[in-house]
């Protein structure tokens, strides 16, 4: 297939590339680089050893949009592009509303025009709120989003659905990311966050590699096993794998899927596992609970593994050990 990926210059869209090209699909990638940058592209093609098409370019804008599938015959497109920190979310909610649902706007209009009948879409276990129980089913609860990013995943899933009524020939596959970490194996792409981390294990490499002091630890005072929260940590390229899977998907309408691998770790557990796998310290502090954190959070990826196909492979200790690599071999990033 031909797949335009939006976004596609980020940490996750890189990654997928790579998995899409060992699946013998074509890519096409449009980034406006708010979040991201060419070099990001120019390593991908390193390491696949071809051209990816790439266009700079805000989905937002229907007009450049229109002309990327009048140059290419899409198959399918997987929409990253979109604003995704969650704190500034909440500093900036008129941008992350426009940014984020504006742009899904203009891109489904553009592929009406176009005729392309495939989407999956970037959606997060962030639509969940607080679960009222784990692992998470995609039949549980949604809202109570405790921010607006969170709204804005919540929102375009509600498009999405009402877009998939309005033509039946759609295909709208949304996948609920739970949290991703790790980096390809050749260290040569990765998370590479602008200014300090919002995330755990950006926040920890960064330690690791001296650029930060010490590793605040937001609260260990949860129901957990060792008080601090526990995530889904997913490996980018299991992830990145699970829109293989999707791309294979053949039903109409559209359909939900977590991709999580089902074990929850903790912060602490994380930590830990980093020292232990990489022999680097990771120095942190017990510090006060981050405002809207939930305890915790795992999904049920068995509707994944029975529909898709699609199971994760990698463990924990591939996730410390390749976003490590990452890090250690790009201190400051691209
Ligand atoms: P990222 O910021 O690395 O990638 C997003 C890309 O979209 C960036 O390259 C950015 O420049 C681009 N972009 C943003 N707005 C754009 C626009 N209007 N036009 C063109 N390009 C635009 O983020 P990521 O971690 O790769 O996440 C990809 C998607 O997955 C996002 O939608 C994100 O919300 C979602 N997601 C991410 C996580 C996570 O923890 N990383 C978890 C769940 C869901
Ligand atoms: C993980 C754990 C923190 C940083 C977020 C978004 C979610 C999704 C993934 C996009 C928590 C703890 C963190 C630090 C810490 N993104 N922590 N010290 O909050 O589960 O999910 O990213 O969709 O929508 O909300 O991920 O990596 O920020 O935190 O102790 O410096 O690490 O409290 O328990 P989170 P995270």
């Amino acid at each position: 297939m031909k797949v335009l990926l939006t976004g596609g210059a980020g940490y996750i869209g890189t990654h997928t590339i790579i998995e899409m090209d060992a699946a013998g699909h074509e890519v096409v990638v449009v980034d406006n680089f708010y979040n991201s940058c060419p070099e990001a592209v120019k390593r991908v093609e390193q390491i696949i050893g071809k051209k990816v098409p790439l266009y700079e370019a805000d989905v937002a804008d229907e007009a450049a949009m229109d002309r990327i599938f009048a140059e290419h015959k899409i198959d399918a497109v997987v929409h990253f592009a979109g604003y995704k920190a969650v704190g500034e979310s909440v500093r900036k909610p008129l941008e992350y509303y426009d940014n984020n649902i504006n742009s899904t706007l203009s891109l489904m209009r553009a592929m009406k025009k176009a005729g392309v009948k495939k989407l999956i879409f970037s959606s997060s276990a962030t639509v969940y709120g607080t679960p009222e129980k784990c692992p998470i089913t995609e039949d549980s609860p949604t809202g109570n989003c405790s921010n607006p990013y969170g709204w804005t995943k919540y929102m375009i899933e509600v498009i999405l659905r009402d877009y998939c009524v309005s033509d039946p020939d759609m295909q709208v596959i949304l996948l609920r990311y739970f949290n991703p970490v790790g980096a390809h194996k050749s260290g040569m792409i990765g998370e590479n966050p602008n200014g300090i981390p919002n995330n755990l294990m950006p926040y920890i490499t960064q330690v690791a590699v001296g650029k930060l002091k010490e590793l605040s630890v937001f609260g260990n005072d949860y129901p957990t096993h060792d008080g601090t929260g526990v995530r889904d940590f997913i490996h980018v390229v299991d992830l990145a794998r699970g829109h293989v899977a999707a791309l294979n998907y053949d039903k109409k309408g559209a359909e939900v899927f977590n991709l999580g691998t089902g074990t929850g770790y903790s912060v602490l557990d994380m930590v830990n596992a980093f020292q232990r796998v990489n022999g680097v310290a990771v120095p942190y502090k017990i510090g006060p609970r981050r405002p809207g954190d939930i305890a915790t959070c795992y999904a049920d990826p068995a509707k994944a593994a029975q529909e898709l196909g699609w199971n994760a492979t990698h463990g924990l200790d591939d996730m410390v050990r390749d976003s490590w690599n990452w890090q250690s071999k790009n201190p400051k990033g691209y």
